[in-house]
């Protein structure tokens, strides 16, 4: 079957440094593949070039048989890749309601313009909107806290919040960057719940972490960067035992796969 996203040869200078170097790598469909690696191995750099963030130096990207290298952000969007942030990126004085609609705009077909004549047909795509937006946070567990500002949430919320916010643009690949970072086991064990959840529903996600234990358990293949290289890609009980895995992080003072 053909891979959901597949890139050759990507490659991405900083200066002299190659941030990613080369990098070939397959998503299949309705896969959870984790991305792991050192700090500074390329990870981020990767899914900022997969989501059209940052220009490629060389190589390509195809999703969907499609090749989108050279694409803009908003355009990948559009063909279906969501993103959510190494960084939480929320209105801190929104309501968790209204930072998913904000996400889910660009779904909402009436431009803002015609709102104004308070039609029918605007109202009722509002509606529409509206009901899609609570089926989001339904789905992601977050109705309870539905009306509350996102900055009064618990920090593991907040990041359910930053993936839901990502899902409101109905992916069908999320590329998710560390999701787990910095929160306590309860919180690890619900956003991996959630993260098979979205996976069961369709949705092909790659995942950068180092939180090993969850990677290993939730991820059906990891491949590792190491400098921008990829150094492996395998099962998570072969990438555990690979001594030039081992080796890449030992050499980083980083808790081993
Ligand atoms: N915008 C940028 N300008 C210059 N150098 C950059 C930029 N973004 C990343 N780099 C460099 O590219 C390399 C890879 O960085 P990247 O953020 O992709 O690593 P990472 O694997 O995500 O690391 P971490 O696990 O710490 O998040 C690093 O050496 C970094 O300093
Ligand atoms: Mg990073």
């Amino acid at each position: 079957m053909k891979p959901l996203l597949e890139t050759r040869k990507l490659t991405r200078f900083f200066g002299g440094l190659a941030a990613v170097n080369e990098v070939d790598l397959q998503v299949a469909e309705s896969e959870i593949l984790g991305l792991i690696g050192p700090n500074g191995a390329g990870k981020s750099t990767f899914f900022n070039l997969v989501s059209g963030f940052h220009p490629v130096t060389r190589g390509t990207i195809a999703f969907q048989g499609r090749d989108i290298t050279g694409m803009k952000a908003h355009e990948v969007a559009n063909l279906g890749i969501g993103r959510a942030f190494q960084a939480a990126t929320l209105f801190m004085q929104l309501s968790v309601f209204d930072n998913v609609f904000n996400g889910f705009h660009r779904h909402y077909r009436e431009p803002v313009w015609k709102a104004f004549l308070h039609s029918a047909s605007v109202r009722r795509e509002e509606q529409r909107a509206r009901q899609k937006v609570k089926e989001i946070i339904d789905f992601m567990g977050l109705t309870d806290y539905a009306d509350r500002k996102a900055q009064n949430l618990p920090h593991g919320h907040q990041k359910i919040l930053g993936v839901c916010i990502a899902m409101a643009t109905q992916p069908k690949l999320l590329l998710l960057d560390e999701p787990f970072t910095g929160m306590h086991p309860e919180e690890t064990a619900v956003m991996m719940k959630v993260v098979g959840k979205i996976r069961d529903s369709g949705v092909t996600v790659v995942i950068v972490e180092h939180n090993m234990d969850a990677v290993m358990r939730l991820c059906d293949r990891i491949a590792v960067l190491n400098q921008g290289r990829k150094i492996a890609e395998g099962p998570p009980g072969e990438i555990a035992r690979n001594p030039e895995v081992i080796e890449a992080y030992l050499g980083s003072d980083e808790e081993e796969p």
